[in-house]
């Protein structure tokens, strides 16, 4: 892979020699759709900041807020580390100009020339408004602690340390113009699809990566925009209209209501998004969330178009309730989940529990969430100051490959889930993730502090 990557690159070294640099100065005209008063007590630059969830990337749980040091890595380059962005000017960014921090933040140029990885989702941040971008410089510069921390060096296997290819990685597939507003659509969808598309970043996990990990589509109108992609051993299922595995059978106060508070009537967050909903979305205003919301309903089913919409079968409660364990995975599922699934997979009214009947995320055509849930648990969420009491069991040591392969297999065919692609979980797939994640510490609560 580093070799093909490589010469891929190489080649499109030639061709980009001939376009023209693309970076274009940010239009000061162009303002951000507006949002309502920001919650009491944050300035506006803090709030884009929860907006961006810069938190999430630049601490690490018991480190100082925004001090830097994740590990991240990079497909076919090794690991690199988030930086230190506290205005310390000597390990911080106390030294960027206005103009140079609004030029990482676009085009990932940092102050000294060098390139960044997309692993910074510039891309996306590039669509915000330069009013915005000045007030979360002013935050970060005026608010934020500064914090003498040396960043962590790039472990990268030399030769390939990729960022001389990061410039024609940005021709290619940047586009560092801010939000244009659609006249044809309202103000609160306007305010939605620059909230989604930039400081949310959401594409920069639920959007597919193409062969140089590049977002498949940064926008409403991309085919593959939001459509469910792969990530680290976890699924980020469909934002769009697919009626199964997106949010197509969701009401916009639905959508609005998991990402206040990471649950509804559907399902519960878990794994990455858990992050998003504590260290961002719980933060926002409700006339934020509803545009999100708005924006994200309107976008068209892009994965399952004409697709028969899922229906509750009761087959599978009664074949359960028959205590005859004929069908693949209903031993193990009814002596590990039945206790707290039930026989009916429809989840506790109370949202306390999530259904499994018809939840989206089971019938995702990608198993990966579910496998590494089960398997590893996933950390609790925090939404208005309460940690949640019910969570998900870790099945790490308790069950085999074969028996978690199983259960997966039980309730993505259970009661009338049938996602179209690989029905059918192997104990291979579930050694491999076994072999790359680790199990969480159920106990753990991450809220990392912005102050
Ligand atoms: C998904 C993870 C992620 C998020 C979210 C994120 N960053 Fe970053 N950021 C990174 C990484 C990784 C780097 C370093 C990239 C590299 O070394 O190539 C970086 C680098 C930077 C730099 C360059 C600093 C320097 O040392 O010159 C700035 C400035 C920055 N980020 C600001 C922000 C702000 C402001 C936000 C929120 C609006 C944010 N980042 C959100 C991952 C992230
Ligand atoms: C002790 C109760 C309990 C048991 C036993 C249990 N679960 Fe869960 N499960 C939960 C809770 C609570 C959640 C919600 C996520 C969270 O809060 O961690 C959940 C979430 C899930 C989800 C994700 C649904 C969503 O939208 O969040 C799946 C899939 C799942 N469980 C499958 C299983 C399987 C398969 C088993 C058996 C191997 C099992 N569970 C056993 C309590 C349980
Ligand atoms: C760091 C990666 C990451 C980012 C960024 C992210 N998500 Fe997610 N999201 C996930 C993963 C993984 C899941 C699947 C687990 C789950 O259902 O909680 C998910 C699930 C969801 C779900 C539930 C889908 C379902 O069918 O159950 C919604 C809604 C959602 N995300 C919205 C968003 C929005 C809106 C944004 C941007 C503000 C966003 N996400 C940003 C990783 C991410």
């Amino acid at each position: 892979m580093k070799h093909t990557t490589s010469l891929v690159a190489l080649v499109l070294a030639g061709a980009a020699s001939l376009l023209t640099a693309c970076s274009s100065s940010p239009d000061e005209r162009i303002v951000a759709p507006a949002g309502g008063a920001t919650p009491a007590g944050m300035s506006q630059g803090e709030y884009l900041a929860r907006a961006g969830n810069c938190v999430a990337c630049h601490s690490i749980p018991g480190g100082a807020p925004f001090s830097g040091g994740l590990k991240m890595a990079v497909p076919n380059v090794g690991f690199i580390y988030t930086t230190n962005i506290t205005p310390d000017p000597e390990t911080g960014i106390g030294n960027y100009t206005f103009e140079e921090f609004d030029r990482v933040m676009r085009t990932g140029k940092a102050r000294d020339g060098h390139r960044l990885y997309p692993a910074m989702p510039y891309p996306s941040y590039a669509k915000v408004s330069v009013g915005d971008m000045r007030a979360l410089y002013d935050y970060f510069m005026k608010e934020v602690q500064p914090v003498k921390q040396a960043n962590i060096p790039e472990e990268t296997s030399g030769l390939l340390s990729a960022r001389w290819m990061l410039g024609i990685w940005n021709m290619l597939f940047l586009d560092d113009d801010p939000y244009e507003t659609e006249d044809d659509q309202s103000a609160e969808w306007n305010r939605g699809a620059y909230l989604v598309e930039g400081l949310g970043h959401c594409g920069a996990c639920h959007t597919p990566r193409g062969f140089l990990s590049h977002e498949k589509g940064l926008e409403a109108d991309d085919s593959n925009f939001l459509a469910g992609a792969s990530l680290d051993n976890w699924s980020a299922s469909s934002l769009n209209g697919d009626i199964n595995s997106g949010l197509g059978r969701w009401s916009t106060e639905e959508v609005t209501e998991f990402l206040k508070t990471g649950k509804n009537l559907h399902g519960t967050a878990f794994g990455p998004m858990v992050e998003v909903i504590n260290s961002s979305s719980a933060h926002l205003s409700d006339s934020d969330l509803n545009a999100m919301a708005v924006f994200l309903k309107s976008l068209p089913a892009k994965v399952e178009k004409g697709a028969k919409p899922w229906e509750y079968s009761d087959s599978t409660t009664t074949q359960l309730m028959s205590l005859k364990f004929e069908q693949r995975g209903s031993q193990p599922y009814f002596e590990y989940c039945v206790s707290c699934h039930g026989y009916d997979g429809r989840g506790s009214g109370a949202k306390l529990l999530p259904p499994l009947a018809g939840n989206p995320v089971v019938l995702d055509p990608r198993p990966d969430s579910l496998i590494n849930l089960v398997l590893n648990g996933s950390l609790r969420i925090v939404a208005q100051g309460h940690v949640e009491v019910y969570d998900m069991p870790l099945f790490h040591k308790l069950m085999t490959d074969q028996q978690i392969a199983d259960a997966v297999t039980f309730i993505r065919n259970g009661w009338g889930n049938t996602p179209d692609k690989a029905r059918e979980v192997t104990p291979a797939q579930v050694a491999a993730i076994r072999a790359a994640t680790k199990p969480v510490d159920s106990d753990d609560v991450v809220v990392l502090r912005m102050k």
